[in-house]
């Protein structure tokens, strides 16, 4: 019997070719995330769903997709939108696409970490506006990060590819990730030292989130975290918008108990909170970490390889495994 591969978002041709030559392929609306309704029929007799972060993956959806659903392959890395136990009990077999968009969405965090201190959006919005201005002195003064400290919370793949960036700068990293989780490695290459989170608040220059939205990091940075930083550091959150209450932030931010925040993503995503987008301190962008075509390629590509092993009986290359 030919499989039914369900596609909730269009991806790069040659990935939806892969898919094609390995089953009927459905992709319901190109253009919109789908509703849970809407998401719930369309996966109805599938035996593989290739979905973003957007989509909800729970008991619920296996249950509207039937019992013959093999996989549910994510075209992301990070995977809190999916309930991995509930789909393994069930024997469905969870996939994501780890290590083909490190670099890029290390590049936007350093982006983002240039972009807030040395004050670029601040000076597009300036001129923008049409405001007078002129080559000063002490114009648009920003911060340097040659010498200054970063600090890394999750130092996994991401993680060490901005810490790379920074020393590529002159930076000194710190790390900090869950007990038990020492990176010897990249100790060793990037002179990075283990530190705990406590410590790495309150001596870091730049605090930048590379570990995922787990139970246990949602809100790590919260009101006290945000005082604990000094008041001349910065904080980047490349990986899940509600690592970070979003509501403490602006509040320091506009407070001044941190210098600036750089933000791909937000707790209520596509929402961003009112007061982030007053603050001149904050540089934003709209969840665009993996966003270059040849990583949204590779990562489509990646995400079909591992639906189409799952149809045919192998071993996916990139299981969730947790
Ligand atoms: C993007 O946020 C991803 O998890 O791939």
């Amino acid at each position: 019997m030919t499989p039914r591969i369900v596609v909730t978002r269009k991806l790069a041709d040659p990935a939806m070719a892969l898919l094609r030559d390995a089953g009927d392929v459905w992709l319901p609306d190109p253009d919109r995330t789908l509703t849970t309704a809407e998401l719930h029929a369309a996966v109805a007799g599938a035996h593989a769903v290739v979905s973003t972060l957007q989509d909800r993956v729970d008991a619920a959806l296996v249950d509207a997709a039937g019992p013959q659903l093999k996989v549910v392959s994510t075209v992301a890395v990070g995977y809190d939108n999916i309930d991995v136990p509930a789909l393994r009990e069930r024997g469905v077999v969870v996939t994501h696409t780890p290590g083909v968009l490190t670099d890029a969405t290390a590049d936007l965090a350093f982006g983002l970490l240039l972009s807030v201190t040395r004050r670029l959006g601040e000076g597009e919005r300036l001129i923008r506006a049409r405001r007078p201005w002129q080559f000063d002195l002490g114009f648009l003064l920003g911060t340097g990060l040659q010498g200054k400290t970063l600090g890394v919370v999750g130092l996994g793949a991401i993680g060490t590819a901005m810490a790379r960036r920074a020393r590529a700068f002159g930076m000194d990293i710190v790390y900090t990730g869950r007990p038990g989780t020492r990176r010897s490695d990249a100790e060793r290459e990037l002179d990075a030292r283990l530190v705990t989170l406590d410590e790495l608040l309150r001596i870091s220059d730049v605090v930048s989130l590379h570990c995922p939205l787990t139970p246990q990091t949602r809100h790590l940075i919260d009101a006290d975290a945000l005082a604990a930083m000094k008041p001349t550091a910065f904080l980047i959150n490349t990986t899940r918008g509600p690592v970070v209450d979003e509501a403490a932030l602006v509040d320091a931010l506009a407070r001044g108990v941190i210098a600036g925040a750089g933000l791909d993503v937000f707790e209520n995503e596509p929402e961003v909170h009112p007061g982030l987008l007053e603050l001149d301190n904050a540089a934003l962008a709209p969840h665009l970490g993996s966003a270059t075509t040849e990583t949204r390629t590779a990562m489509a590509m990646l995400a079909a390889r591992n639906a189409v092993a799952v149809l045919r009986g192998d071993e996916p290359p990139t299981p969730v495994r947790s």
